[in-house]
């Protein structure tokens, strides 16, 4: 097999989580989550039963895209700890048998990093290549007509020359140019770095962007009406043909697996195109595993749910990584209608992800069912908010601190203020509150997290077939193993040879055992064939199953 062909490793059914460190603990009381705080409260996930946890950037970044501007790439900024902090928590995740991912940002570094500054002391500067330059049009217009995510075109002038610099983010977020195998050389020796001290995997900031059109040819207009969240609202005028996704990207990745051959290659491949997306991971080639934001788009009908999730496992099953939401997007439970409907619509849709082959990533904070808080203008930190000045399309709202218990900081921190606001919580939205309650979001998802488990030892590995013919049930069956979410306004029926089945969960706490073959609105439930009893379908009445209507 050559080397860069991947098998299926541990993180194969794996739950991962996203640590987003600015907000989950702070351990230095200064208002900032950091390493620290993160150590002291690994426990929690230990506890809520996850297998790996995947923190965001915590290297030394001047801080315009909270940390995703990095200016040092084998550091810890000092605000959030220290390498020996690192090593540290690295040992407590190790501990309670945790796997841990980290950040790699490769498609631009911070104007700060040392590469950077070196480059702008002129053409004949060592790192003047790490970057893009090109000379700008006649009249001293930008080289094309590329936009940045945040607002604003992708090129800035060189302030000491001629030629504009290329940023698909902020101008403070300079490209790197991968044309260049010096700058793939730099990126295997951090991989490296880190593998050494015993990451076991990588994260990979916008996988799909690092290579570039070689003739920067203009992007065309947008034939598409699509809403990308996480950019601003110019970068969806354009067909993002020839600066994204381009061939060759996987390359780059080939040759990262032989840097670090055992380590999790996982990519940030956000184009919301199955096809596309999925390329990434074919055939056990380039990356281990990609992430997929359909289901972070989705309407909540069960046709644009079930197109979310039916065709990229069909394409690339086992080599997806499921996500309701992250740091980049609403919540779900705000974006799937505010209140106890959004918080039951959270878990509905995260039942769905989390019994599909692959890897399920939980967003801190989903597991308490906590909403966008409300950051006001004048708080903002997004560089979307700040820089592009689209305060609502700002993704503060989702990085919020969490509540960890009600009493001054809410056991985030001792600090007089937070870095950003709280949000509107209640006792309710606390962690120390749900553990204390059995009923709570956080005891249901806890209860998922081990029914998964469960199912994952006991071999329910089988492909999904999905259930067709029900309008309103998003459905799919594994092995002895019935998913199914009821998306619609009135209660559904499961088709007749799965109403002996047990119920392993259901998303609305009701009680595990025989049902009555109704799901509820906005609930998921999971259903396994009981052993030695009845619900015996074979195959063949699968098939027939899957055409049945709820109460036919
Ligand atoms: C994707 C990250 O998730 C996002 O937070 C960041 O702003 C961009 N990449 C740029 O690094």
């Amino acid at each position: 097999m050559p080397d860069h062909l991947c098998t299926p490793g541990w993180w194969s059914g794996a739950v991962g989580y996203e640590l987003y460190v600015r907000s989950f603990a702070d351990g230095n009381a200064d208002g900032l989550g950091d390493l620290i705080g993160a150590r002291e409260h690994l426990e929690h996930l230990a506890w809520l039963g996850v297998d790996a946890v995947w923190l965001t950037p915590f290297y030394p970044s001047p801080g315009r895209d909270a940390g995703y501007d990095i200016s040092d790439h084998c550091a810890v900024d000092p605000a959030l700890g220290t390498l020996e902090d690192f090593d540290r928590l690295l040992a407590r995740a190790r501990e309670l048998g945790l796997r841990v991912l980290i950040d790699i940002v490769p498609n631009h570094t911070s104007s700060e990093h040392p590469w950077f500054r070196s480059a702008l002391e002129g053409p004949d500067s060592p790192h003047r290549d790490y970057y893009v330059w090109r000379e700008p049009k006649d009249g001293g217009a930008p080289p094309n007509n590329w936009v940045a995510n945040f607002g604003g075109p992708a090129w800035t002038r060189d302030p000491a020359g001629r030629q504009h610099y290329l940023h698909l983010f902020l101008p403070e977020q300079p490209d790197l140019n991968w044309e260049l195998p010096a700058v793939d050389a730099e990126f295997r020796r951090i991989l490296r770095f880190w593998r050494d001290r015993g990451v076991d995997g990588f994260r990979i900031d916008v996988a799909h962007m690092l290579r570039k059109d070689p003739t920067l040819r203009d992007n065309p207009p947008a034939r598409r009406t699509t809403r990308e969240p996480g950019t601003v609202e110019a970068w969806d005028r354009f067909e993002h043909v020839h600066d994204l996704d381009q061939d060759g990207v996987l390359d780059i990745y080939r040759g990262w697996r032989t840097a670090v051959p055992d380590a999790l290659l996982l990519g940030e491949v956000y184009l919301l195109d199955p096809v596309r997306t999925t390329r990434y991971v074919q055939d056990g080639d380039g990356l281990d595993l990609t992430f997929w934001f359909g289901p972070m788009v989705a309407d909540w009908s069960a046709a644009s749910l079930r197109r979310a999730l039916r065709e990229p496992d069909a394409l690339a099953s086992g080599r997806i990584a499921w996500v309701a939401g992250n740091h980049d997007g609403a919540r779900p439970a705000s974006r799937l209608g505010g209140g106890p409907r959004g918080r039951r619509r959270s878990l509905c849709l995260f039942t769905l992800l989390a019994l599909l082959p692959g890897m399920a990533f939980l967003y801190q904070g989903d597991e308490l069912g906590l909403q966008d808080g409300v950051v006001e203008p004048a708080d903002a930190r997004d560089p979307i908010a700040v820089h592009g000045r689209e305060p609502a399309a700002g993704r503060d709202g989702a990085r919020t601190p969490i509540p960890w218990r009600t009493g001054h900081g809410w056991g985030f921190t001792t600090a007089p203020r937070p870095w950003l606001p709280y949000g509107q919580h209640t006792e309710r939205d606390t962690v120390a509150w749900q553990r204390e309650h059995p009923d709570s979001w956080l005891h249901r998802h806890r209860r998922l997290l081990e029914v998964r488990r469960q199912l994952r030892r006991d071999g329910a590995h089988g492909v999904p077939q999905w259930l067709a013919g029900h309008e309103d049930l998003v459905a799919y069956r594994r092995d002895d193993v019935l998913v199914a979410a009821n998306l619609g306004s009135e209660p559904a029926t499961v088709p007749p040879a799965y109403s002996a089945w047990q119920v392993r969960f259901s998303s609305l706490g009701r009680d595990a055992g025989s049902h009555d073959g109704v799901v509820a609105i906005d609930e998921a439930l999971v259903l396994e064939r009981g052993r030695g009893r009845g619900g015996t379908s074979s195959a063949g009445t699968f098939e027939a199953d899957v055409v049945s209507r709820a109460g036919q």
